[in-house]
């Protein structure tokens, strides 16, 4: 076969796989998860998370959970500032791809993830809690806050705000509140 013939199907079969990888990306963390549990998958940024940390001023021994937990990102920064950290993630994709990186962070028995539905969790013990939710959501968890959280937890929450609740300090795209 001519080499411009080889060189063509080469280059075309790294395209082929290239977009077939991609569609794997889309499907399971975007496409899936919106289909069966109406839930949007959004990393948070590195500069928000670093405001979430700062903003948190987590203690070693705080006890700390995202609501929501994504693939573990904010779960693990916790855990890496001394906290005790938990997700509760809906997507059993997302939990696992969570639970790998964790073990890769050497975090285990400091970070864990579940997959589990967090309106169905309490939410009584937490020091810390976390979220990057959209408007509807945290409207319906502000009432979750409110009842079941101890006072002092501090709240962070992503760019959506609580339709009640006041922030007591923000940074960037973060906003804290005390309960
Ligand atoms: C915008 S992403 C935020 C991910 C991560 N917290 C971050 O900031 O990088 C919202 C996540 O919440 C999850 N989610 C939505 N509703 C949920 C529920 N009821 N229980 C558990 N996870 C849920 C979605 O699957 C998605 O991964």
């Amino acid at each position: 076969m001519d080499f411009k013939v080889i060189s063509f199907l080469v280059i075309l079969g790294f395209v082929a796989i290239y977009f077939f990888v991609y569609f794997l990306y889309v499907f399971f963390y975007f496409l899936l998860p919106m289909f069966f549990w109406g839930a949007f998958f959004a990393k948070t940024d590195d500069v928000s998370l670093q405001n979430m940390i700062k903003l948190a001023k987590i203690k070693p021994g705080d006890i700390a959970v995202d609501l929501g937990s994504g693939d573990g990102k904010i779960v693990i920064a916790m855990a890496k500032a001394g906290a005790i950290a938990y997700g509760f993630e809906i997507n059993p994709f997302l939990v696992w791809v969570s639970r790998i990186k964790i073990k890769k962070a050497g975090l285990n028995g400091k970070a864990f993830v579940y997959c589990k539905n967090f309106w169905k969790e309490d939410l009584s013990k937490y020091d810390v809690v976390m979220m990057f939710q959209l408007s509807h959501v945290m409207a319906s968890l502000e009432k979750k806050l409110e009842k079941q959280l101890k006072g002092g937890t501090r709240v962070l929450a992503k760019y959506f705000v609580f339709p009640n609740w006041k922030a007591i300090e923000s940074l960037g795209m973060i906003n804290l509140y005390k309960k």
